[in-house]
């Protein structure tokens, strides 16, 4: 296993529902909060302590960081606190960062949060688009709330934070019961984190708390506790909490494929509009009729291993909230018994809750209940209506301006961003990326499918027909946007190999375009300053494309990330685009 540990789910949630339904942590001997008054004490122990609601008024960004998400109660009273103070349409951003190593399933977090009085419809968007227990980062967004979980143990998940955080929420279980999670280590990983003048509270005034606050560098006071407990602590981070003005962020992206389309998107999120340039040719990756969205599985854990199920989810509430998808559930038929013998691992190991991998009917396949077709054109026009679009080819940037091969400005802004796919190969300054390339056809057959299936490659219903994909070619003279018929037979003979079926191929016409990838084949973000770019995408753009554009839009407005750390170094290139602005001779033929 070459060093990694095996990627299973969070630990489970031992929960016990007590007198009048509160949730007992069985093997913590403690309540994840009381049914007497809970939301009262989130208020008093929690905002009360932080400055709540008052200081969300000095800043235009505020992020709150909690230890222990439990039932969410905490989170979804925060956002009532936010609702109820005039702040949901008020051009501000809360951001919301919480800590559990311990995931409830999404049937024990209903059972939770359902007495509860708050907003249903929050409830249970909260419970729509829950994670379970897969192990990461998850980021979902509640209008200018962004929640950002990280299901892991509370060290390694601190330590996995890149941003700055205004205040805390440390909500461990006693400290007599769990002391790990109230270490001198977790709260020197506090005060990392911390903001000048950041602010905490907590239930618990046990004296090692005390003592790992005030030696952390945090002023510690007593105050009158809510309920049955006598006090609780709030603590102040020495120095002044306001944010300077920043000038503003106008992005200029170039390209319109998913890439370039959820990038606007994120920036749209945070009030900024953008300007998008394309030449508008039909060449895109992005141009298919039709893209799947289905989790790649690891049975190691590594952070790109667990990005690839948290960019899954995320891209699921994405795509449904913009309203494309086509279908859902997508069954896998393995190709041999040694693939079988994967499925059947990483089903055994718990990669990914129930609801979404199990086996199917049929001996060598297994289903994904929950994983979609989306349409791209439709994907990519809900994401971009708030963004400006401009039709050119750009050849260069310069100073967040952006100009053509004949040296016109196509668009000014303050930031530039190449999203730009295959086109990124005919510009000679980002050679240095040592990018590769490779062709991939879709083809059409007269056969009706139940469902969309996958088989190394993979047929989804479209009408009466079936779509049929995806070849991997290397590039030759030829244009890659051409239709081959040697493609087309390929697809069809791969799909014969796997069901013993060859369909025939429709009168629709073939389309033909080009996958960028990298060595490494994780997506690679480069650039600093005024100049960024989002490219290797491979065969799974659509998946990856909205929650790593997330985090470049959240790095550009210096916010919390949605991705770890480690995941973020990785992503980034070590190689530098060259300082050459001439143009190549361009490659595309059309
Ligand atoms: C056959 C095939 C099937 C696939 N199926 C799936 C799938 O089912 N699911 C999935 O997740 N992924 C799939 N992929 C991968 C996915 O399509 C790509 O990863 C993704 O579309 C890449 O998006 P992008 O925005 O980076 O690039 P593109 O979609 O290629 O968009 C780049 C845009 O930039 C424009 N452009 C180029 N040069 C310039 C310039 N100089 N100035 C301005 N604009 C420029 C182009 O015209 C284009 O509109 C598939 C890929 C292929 C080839
Ligand atoms: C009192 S409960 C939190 C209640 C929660 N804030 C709410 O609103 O429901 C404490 C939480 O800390 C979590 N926890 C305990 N030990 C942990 C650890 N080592 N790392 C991360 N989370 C932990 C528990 O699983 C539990 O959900």
């Amino acid at each position: 296993m070459s060093g990694h540990e095996p990627l299973t789910l969070c630990p489970p949630a031992n929960i016990k529902f007590g007198l009048k339904a509160s949730p007992e942590a069985v093997d913590f001997g403690d309540i994840y909060y009381s049914t007497d008054g809970g939301a009262e004490e989130t208020r008093t122990v929690f905002h009360k302590a932080c400055g709540l609601p008052e200081r969300w008024n000095t800043n235009d960004s505020f992020t709150i960081g909690e230890l222990g998400f439990g039932t969410g109660l905490n989170f979804l009273e925060t956002l009532r606190l936010w609702t109820d103070s005039g702040f949901l349409n008020s051009g501000k951003t809360l951001h919301f960062v919480s800590i559990e190593k311990f995931p409830l399933d999404k049937e024990q977090l209903w059972k939770a949060l359902k007495p509860w009085p708050g907003d249903l419809s929050l409830k249970m968007q909260l419970c729509k688009n829950w994670p379970g227990r897969v192990k990461g980062f998850h980021r979902l967004h509640f209008d200018n709330v962004t929640l950002t979980l990280i299901h892991d143990d509370v060290l390694p998940a601190l330590s996995s934070v890149r941003g700055k955080i205004d205040a805390w929420f440390l909500d461990g279980f006693s400290p007599s019961k769990n002391p790990h999670m109230w270490s001198a280590e977790v709260m020197s990983e506090v005060v990392r984190l911390s903001k000048p003048g950041a602010r905490l509270g907590t239930f618990t005034v046990a004296r090692a708390v005390r003592d790992a606050l005030e030696t952390a560098g945090f002023t510690a006071t007593k105050k009158a506790g809510f309920g049955r407990k006598r006090d609780r602590l709030e603590a102040v981070y020495p120095g002044d909490l306001q944010d300077l003005p920043s000038a503003p962020i106008k992005p200029v992206i170039i390209g319109g494929g998913i890439a370039g389309a959820c990038l606007a998107k994120a920036f749209e999120t945070r009030g900024i509009k953008s300007v998008i340039i394309d030449p508008d040719d039909d060449t895109a990756a992005s141009g298919n009729p039709a893209a799947i969205i289905k989790p790649r599985l690891d049975l190691q854990d590594r952070p790109e291993s667990r990005f690839f199920l948290s960019s899954y989810f995320y891209a699921l509430a994405r795509y449904q909230s913009l309203g494309c998808v086509m279908e859902n559930t997508i069954i896998h038929a393995c190709r041999d018994d040694k693939e079988k013998a994967r499925y059947e691992k990483l089903l055994a190991q718990g990669v990914l809750p129930a609801g979404h991998f199990g086996k199917a009917d049929n001996d060598h396949e297994y289903s994904f209940p929950e994983a979609i077709i989306i349409d791209p054109a439709l994907a990519i026009l809900n994401s971009t209506a708030g963004a400006k679009r401009v039709s050119g080819r750009a050849a260069r940037a310069e100073n967040g301006n952006v100009y053509d091969e004949a040296g016109r400005v196509l668009a000014e802004g303050s930031h530039v961003f190449w999203t730009c796919g295959y086109g990124i190969r005919s510009l000679v300054r980002f050679e240095a990326l040592n990018l590769r390339y490779s062709r991939g056809q879709i083809s059409f057959a007269d056969i009706t499918l139940n469902y969309a299936k996958t088989y190394g490659g993979y047929a989804i219903p479209f009408g009466p027909e079936s779509l049929i994909g995806a070849t991997h070619k290397r590039l030759d003279d030829i244009s890659p946007f051409k239709p081959r018929r040697e493609d087309d037979l390929e697809n069809i003979e791969k799909f014969n190999l796997a069901f013993g079926a060859a369909p025939i191929l429709s009168k629709r016409k073939s389309r033909s375009s080009v996958r960028v990838t990298t060595p490494s084949t994780l997506p690679l973000i480069f650039g600093d300053g005024p100049e960024w770019g989002l490219t290797g995408l491979g065969s799974r753009g659509f998946v990856f494309a909205p929650l790593l554009t997330e985090a470049l839009a959240a790095e550009i407005c210096g916010e919390i990330l949605p991705v770890s750390k480690r995941l973020w170094t990785r992503f980034r290139a070590r190689e530098k685009p060259n300082s050459e602005t001439r143009p190549k001779r361009p490659l595309i033929k059309t």
